[in-house]
């Protein structure tokens, strides 16, 4: 009891200091932004790329999990993880806001939304927003089986943001270097199922 008030007390594990931390660049972002309404255009890249990372690293708590099993730090991320998948989501709000700032005319928004790479990152967007409005223990109740199946839709605003990405930049690599450390992991995940799988009816196998 009382060490898991320590625990609670030390800064690395209080839940309010890492939402705390996630805000910070968002501050600096909105500061900037208030002393240079000009800068709206040059805050779209580092919205956008700070919402892709924290989605990311949201995701690939659960294959380090499967392969690594329950640790100190893979509980660490996971008990992290629904703070970073929030942020994602407002990180992604700020990106929005800036970029319809910086356009400014209705007409021209309307226009730019028919282009792919604009509409993917719409749609995964409105994916994103879904996913962070459901990211409660009350949703989570009343949605049951359904929650998690809503859940999987994050491969697809990672795959719809991947390419709003190389398609906005026009070039892959920025996409690719963010993208290869979870595809990876996703990829031995399964290595890693069909592995205990096929173990498993091999034992089971030699047992009749
Ligand atoms: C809501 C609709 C969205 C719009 C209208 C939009 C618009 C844009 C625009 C115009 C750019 C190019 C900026 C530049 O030239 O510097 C851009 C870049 C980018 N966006 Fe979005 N975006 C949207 C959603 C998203 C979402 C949901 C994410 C992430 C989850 C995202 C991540 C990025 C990234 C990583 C870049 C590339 C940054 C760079 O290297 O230049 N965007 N976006």
């Amino acid at each position: 009891m009382i060490r898991r008030i320590a625990n609670n007390l030390h800064i690395m594990h209080n839940l309010y200091f890492f939402w705390a931390l996630l805000a910070i660049p968002a501050v600096f972002m909105i500061l900037r932004y208030l002393g240079d309404p000009e800068t709206a255009f040059d805050l779209i890249h580092p919205s956008g790329e700070l919402s892709v990372r924290l989605m990311i690293i949201a995701m690939m708590v659960s294959p380090l999990r499967q392969l690594f099993g329950r640790r100190g730090w893979t509980d660490w991320l996971l008990k992290r993880r629904r703070a970073m998948g929030v942020a994602a989501f407002g990180y992604a709000l700020l990106h929005l806001v800036f970029y319809l700032i910086d356009m400014a005319v209705w007409e021209q928004i309307v226009k730019d939304a028919m282009i792919f790479s604009i509409w993917t990152g719409y749609i995964a967007f409105a994916i994103f927003a879904v996913m962070a409005l459901t990211s409660n223990d009350s949703a989570m109740r009343m949605l049951r089986a359904n929650w998690k199946r809503l859940q999987r839709f994050v491969y697809a605003a990672a795959i719809l943001t991947a390419l709003h990405w190389v398609y906005v930049d026009g070039e892959w690599r920025g996409a690719l270097i963010h993208f290869i450390p979870l595809a990876a992991l996703e990829i031995a995940r399964v290595a890693h199922i069909f592995t205990k799988r096929s173990r498993s009816a091999a034992q089971a196998e030699a047992v009749t």
